[in-house]
């Protein structure tokens, strides 16, 4: 049994004002939130006041993204020792504005990964095509590829200890999601390459989570399906009621259905 787990994605949004509302009012939303796990990633300004927030509380932090090396002149980065000390324990690695934006490369996200490990974070590696590569029929060839780049010498131990996420770019921030058809054919795609680079056993306990467009609405059918074991949401997690939504409906649907 995989425990859905649901993670909010600030992005670039929110000042410190709005940020400590916002992860007061889920905090207060998900006093015990039960069968699932909750992650909230807000921008690294954020950071240190949403732990403070968020301390004693069950709904964990997560950063958007880290440096590979723990120190040293690397103007504008943040190492992850110093997300250790605020208490992040999360990082996103590889998200497609990431790669589009600053040209990360499949090369730069496995080191990132292979450093969070290391340091005992649970990376989440985002996968996911573009509209023209699905329209050219490259979906499984482009995930496939950043999948395996992204994994690139780890062992089934430490495969074991990632999180994936399936987003497809055209769904991000557009309003049109995955169908759960969409979503469970290249999740199930991927779990069938994480049983090749690990083992069987290990492909059934890594969490695979889709994200774009998710919202309130339509979480329930998308995780309804048993390949998706969460959501990784952008927009609507920047508002509390919906984000709360999301997470109710992961935890009824993975508490009541799956397995
Ligand atoms: P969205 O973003 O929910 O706004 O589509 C998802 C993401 O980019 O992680």
């Amino acid at each position: 049994m995989r425990t859905p787990l649901v993670i909010g994605n600030w992005k670039m949004h929110g000042t410190i004002v709005e940020a400590r509302a916002l992860a007061g009012a889920i905090r207060d939303g998900l006093k015990r939130p039960r069968g699932v796990q909750v992650v909230v990633c807000p921008p690294f300004t954020a950071l240190a006041l949403v732990s403070e927030v968020l301390s004693g509380s069950p709904i964990q932090l997560g950063a958007q993204t880290c440096h590979h090396e723990p120190a040293g002149a690397h103007t504008g980065e943040v190492s992850i020792p110093m997300l250790a000390e605020i208490g992040c324990r999360w990082t996103l690695v590889g998200h497609s504005e990431r790669r589009k934006e600053i040209g990360e490369s499949d090369e730069l996200i496995n080191l990132k990964l292979r450093a969070l490990l290391t340091q005992g974070f649970t990376p989440v590696l985002c996968v996911g095509e573009t509209a023209e590569e699905r329209r050219q029929g490259l979906t499984f060839t482009t995930v496939e590829g950043q999948l395996r780049a992204g994994l690139a010498g780890l062992g089934g131990d430490q495969i074991a200890k990632t999180v994936l996420a399936y987003e497809p770019i055209w769904a991000i921030g557009t309003g049109v999601n995955a169908s759960p058809a969409q979503a469970a054919e290249v999740q199930g795609y991927l779990r069938g390459l994480l049983s090749e680079l690990a083992s069987k056993e290990i492909a059934q306990t890594v969490r695979i989570l889709y994200g774009g467009s998710v919202k309130a609405e339509n979480a329930e059918v998308l995780l309804a399906e048993p390949e998706v074991d969460g959501a990784l949401v952008g927009g609507a997690s920047l508002n509390a009621q919906s984000f709360i939504g999301i997470v109710r409906k992961a935890a009824r649907i993975g508490t009541a259905t799956k397995e």
